[in-house]
């Protein structure tokens, strides 16, 4: 394991966006809206933060503190911290958790290339088409959907392939600030069509009538599928990540920006549908499930003013989003085979591609010619959506927290959060902390994960 010429991230800004943009991403524009949508706007944007802060910011501080110490990819990080446990296949697990998302990842990805190119192509012909109806044909093409998924984690690798600096960091920051600005044009637009703002009161009016014990597992998927925690993610970027970073401070910094972003997100989105459907004299859907981004948002956009400008700016952010987030899932499997398997930079990231096209190319099909194939009832997509973000997420962040909380000694713990002593931390912040990861998330996490599973 020759760690000595292991990179890291060249600045602050440049760990901090390049996190961030892990946790940004389709997530956030494409599912929060309608998880929002589905489970009573406001009062699922209350669970989730109560979730976020007692459950996933404790995992996500675990996470960080595990990989910046480990120093390596999730396998052997558990083995320099716990040598010849078991631990290690934990690390490996979260390798293959990493993959399983990258895999029906990058059909998402792809279909948002695909979105992009035709909101192009529709702004530059002046065809009123209504790609809105073709959302159904495409994704059951049995070649187009795959063809995208390949080009978007292509785009993954590419980036890659030049590495943590220069890839990874570079991209991150230069997509991420692209992708601020793009929102914020869009969130404008969106705000200022007439009747928006009944949609700006049903996100941040609770319904508790729609709040059932499905919204709270719901909740807590969608924050630790948001925050790319309970895999690796987070661990292998810390592990690039210099001594003097504050380990609780960056993890509270990303896990704000990124909850910012969801409701940024969801006010580009909510207010648009709501004003439409009242021009249109309908009620106005946003539970409309998966295909709110995709099917909903172009009928929309066709309707407005400006909307083609709007279209092209949307997808644009919907796809800088999600390249930022696959290249974190991408280098969790790259950094793994690098120092594991000691191969090149460059042969890594096409081996991660190859394995991850096949069973990318089975999620894509999945909608297609293999419908009719099912694992335990599920599509292939929705298959690896399910295990990953219900079962393997959750579990996983669970293990991180238990792995932080009792089998690093508490000295240890306070050491690292503390970088030897040198952050002032206020003690009872990081005992509370501590207790946090010792207790609360692995408890919480184990009885909401139980409830669902018996109820
Ligand atoms: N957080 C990203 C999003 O919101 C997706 C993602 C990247 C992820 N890395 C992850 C999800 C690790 C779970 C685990 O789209």
């Amino acid at each position: 394991m020759a760690l000595k010429n292991r990179e890291t991230f060249g600045s602050r800004m440049g760990m901090l966006l390049a996190m961030a943009g892990s946790a940004i991403g389709l997530g956030n524009i494409w599912r929060f809206p309608y998880m929002m949508g589905k489970n009573g706007g406001a009062a699922f944007i209350l669970i989730y933060v109560i979730m976020l802060v007692f459950l996933c910011l404790p995992v996500m501080v675990s996470e960080y503190l595990i990989g910046r110490r480990g120093g390596s990819n999730p396998f052997s990080s558990f083995d320099r911290l716990a040598p010849g446990s078991k631990w290690r296949w934990i690390g490996f697990l979260a390798v293959l958790a990493s993959a399983c998302i990258l895999s029906f990842y990058c059909v998402v990805g792809g279909w948002s290339v695909k979105y992009l190119a035709d909101s192009c192509i529709l702004a530059f012909s002046d065809a009123q088409g209504d790609y809105a109806l073709s959302f159904g044909s495409f994704i059951s093409n049995p070649w187009k959907p795959l063809l995208y998924t390949l080009i978007f984690l292509g785009l993954t690798g590419a980036i890659i392939v030049f590495g943590v600096r220069k890839g990874i960091e570079r991209m991150s920051k230069v997509m991420i600030t692209m992708l601020f600005i793009i929102i914020v044009m869009v969130v404008i637009r969106s705000l200022t069509l007439p009747g928006a703002m009944e949609g700006v009161k049903y996100m941040f009016v609770p319904d508790f009538s729609k709040v059932t014990a499905d919204t709270c597992i719901a909740a807590m998927g969608q924050a630790f599928f948001s925050l790319s925690i309970g895999c690796g993610t987070i661990l292998t970027y810390a592990s690039y990540v210099k001594k003097e970073e504050n380990i609780l401070a960056s993890s509270a910094w990303i896990s704000f920006f990124d909850t910012t972003f969801a409701i940024i997100a969801g006010l580009a989105i909510i207010p648009a549908v709501y004003a439409i459907a009242y021009m249109n004299g309908v009620e106005p859907d946003v539970s409309a499930g998966p295909g709110l981004v995709f099917i909903t948002l172009p009928g929309v956009f066709s309707q407005m003013p400006l909307g083609n400008v709007a279209a092209i700016l949307f997808f644009l952010a919907l796809l800088l989003a999600a390249v930022t987030s696959a290249i974190s899932l991408m280098e969790v499997v790259v950094a793994f085979i690098i120092e594991e398997m000691h191969r090149s930079r460059k042969k890594a990231v096409l081996m991660c591609f190859a394995v991850c096209g096949v069973v990318g190319a089975f999620c894509s099909l999945s909608f297609g010619p293999l419908a009719g194939f099912k694992l335990f009832g599920l599509s292939v997509f929705d298959f690896f959506d399910y295990i990953t973000s219900n079962i393997m997420l959750p579990i996983g962040g669970m293990l991180l927290a238990v792995f932080a909380g009792w089998r690093l000694r508490r000295a240890n713990f306070l050491d690292e959060l503390t970088n030897s002593g040198k952050l002032r931390i206020p003690r009872w912040i990081s005992l509370t902390l501590y207790y946090l990861v010792k207790l609360v998330a692995p408890i919480g996490i184990l009885l909401i994960f139980l409830n669902t599973f018996f109820s």
